[in-house]
């Protein structure tokens, strides 16, 4: 059998670091840089960080009973919220208790499975209508930053049905800015230390574009008896079961919830997806010719059935470079986990990252095969050795409209050229409140009839 590919990694350390380490040099910037090796062969790390006992938990069970079985005892911290509240209010993402439910009721039927199969068209339209600007010739691209515009784009036309206030070339602009500083928030923000410099106040310009857009969007939706698109059935709906002023407020804050969770998540995927077969070239071919045959009808429901390599190796793709690298935890009262004691106020770190690379939970975690996912190894799995999308009640909301939309992207991409790998130095994973490519994800992209260039 020929050797897997181990794709990049940041690099560990022997020993484990003094917590205050994570918030100097490379590792403040970079949350998953100089991790131990201990940290992917043990499943239990205590330790003392600004203040608060906090459970590193990498032991399956246990992570069930803090997501599921006990799952009222452990919320969102209270320091993660107050962090997230200028940007996400108290929306779905970002409450809980009865305001959760309520909100989560609300908007679960938008993204059931057949809910989510009704977007397919449109998202096959928004891809098919950026590839048609893409140029020709070998040139290279940075396919981070069209995944992005690509999924910002999905979100505008799927949810918001396309309004022009918010696919306006400007509009982008301000949108990034404040995903970005969404993004880079971290340690600064925990502390309550506010951000200063251009970038920053770029951040709030575009905070306040998205809010005031969207609210005037929210107000014609309501004014108009709500609306046949997403974002028209949730202001009817919050309208419903809240006063008009609060109603308002919610539907800004889930809008923004949708576009800040759901944008750069998957472009992440579809980046790291993309590189990962750019560095297979053979694989991406036999991909391609599956992708060809699934498209070949026009049909892009249930695209998952007929591109079964393709939807193992985006699997294998969100194990190795989890969207959502960290989950966090804070423990209302007393429990124990896994026969240890915690106690009320300390938080549990669940790290997807660290997860999915453990050495008692996979075999050669670090190389990539796709055939871990087959269906019948699936089925071998622990249902929480896996958590690119988190789990139990909680589990992110938009999962299966994720993975629809990047099968859809992945396939048009694949049909449409072929993407190789360029001189120089492989791609960084970083850590934010998202993982992404650090410099990009910089490719060459060519005709398919190309000759392919030797691997
Ligand atoms: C590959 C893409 C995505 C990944 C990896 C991802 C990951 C996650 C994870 C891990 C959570 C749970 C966080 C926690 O338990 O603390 C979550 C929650 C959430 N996600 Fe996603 N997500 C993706 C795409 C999307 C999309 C496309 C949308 C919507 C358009 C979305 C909306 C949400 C919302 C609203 C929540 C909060 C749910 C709740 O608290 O009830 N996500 N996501």
């Amino acid at each position: 059998m020929p050797a897997l590919l181990i794709p990049p990694r940041p690099p560990r350390t022997d020993e484990w670091a003094p917590a205050w380490t994570a918030f100097v040099g490379r590792r403040a910037n970079n949350s998953v840089y100089g991790w131990p090796e201990d940290a992917f062969r043990s499943s239990w790390k205590t330790r003392q960080v600004l203040g608060f006992t906090v459970h590193l938990v990498s032991d399956p069970d246990a992570i069930a009973r803090v997501l599921l079985d006990n799952k009222a005892n452990y919320e969102r911290p209270a320091l993660v919220r107050k962090l997230l509240r200028a940007a996400l209010g108290e929306g779905l993402f970002n409450t809980e208790g009865e305001s959760w439910r309520e909100q989560r009721r609300i908007v679960a039927p938008t993204f059931s499975p057949a809910a989510v199969s009704n977007f397919a068209d449109t998202i096959a339209t928004v891809v098919q209508g950026r590839i048609g600007r893409w140029r020709t010739g070998p040139l290279p691209m940075d396919m981070a930053v069209e995944a992005t515009g690509t999924t910002m784009a999905i979100i505008a036309e799927t949810l918001f049905d396309g309004d022009a206030r918010l696919t306006a070339p400007a509009a982008a602009g301000h949108i990034t800015a404040m995903l970005d500083a969404a993004g880079r928030a971290r340690v600064m923000a925990m502390l309550g230390i506010p951000a200063f410099g251009p970038g920053s106040a770029r951040a709030r310009a575009g905070g306040r574009f998205l809010r005031d857009t969207l609210g005037a969007m929210a107000d014609e939706r309501a004014a108009a008896g709500g609306g046949d698109d997403f974002f028209g059935n949730l202001v009817a709906a919050l309208h419903t079961r809240y006063s008009a002023v609060e109603a308002r407020e919610l539907a800004v804050d889930n809008a923004v919830a949708f576009y800040v969770a759901g944008h750069e998540t998957t472009a992440n995927a579809l980046s790291w997806t993309i590189y990962l077969l750019a560095a297979q070239p053979d694989l991406q071919d036999e991909l391609r010719a599956e992708a060809a045959a699934a498209l070949a009808g026009g049909d892009m429901r249930d695209l998952d059935a007929r591109l079964p390599r393709l939807r193992a190796v985006l699997d294998e793709s969100l194990r190795l470079y989890p969207p959502a690298p960290r989950l966090d935890r804070e423990a209302m009262a007393d429990d124990e986990l896994a026969g240890r004691p915690v106690r009320r106020g300390d938080l549990i770190s669940i790290w997807p990252y660290v997860l999915h690379r453990h050495h008692a939970l996979w075999s050669e975690p670090d190389a990539f095969d796709p055939q871990r996912f087959a269906p019948d190894r699936r089925l071998a799995m622990h249902r929480y050795q896996y958590l690119p999308f988190g789990a139990g009640p909680r589990v992110c909301v938009g999962a299966r409209f994720a993975i629809v939309e990047a099968l859809i992207v992945l396939a048009h991409w694949l049909t449409a050229r072929r993407f190789t790998l360029r001189p120089g130095p492989p791609p960084v994973p970083v850590g934010r409140v998202t993982l992404r490519p650090e410099r990009g994800m910089p490719l060459t992209v060519s005709a398919i009839h190309e000759v392919r260039p030797s691997a």
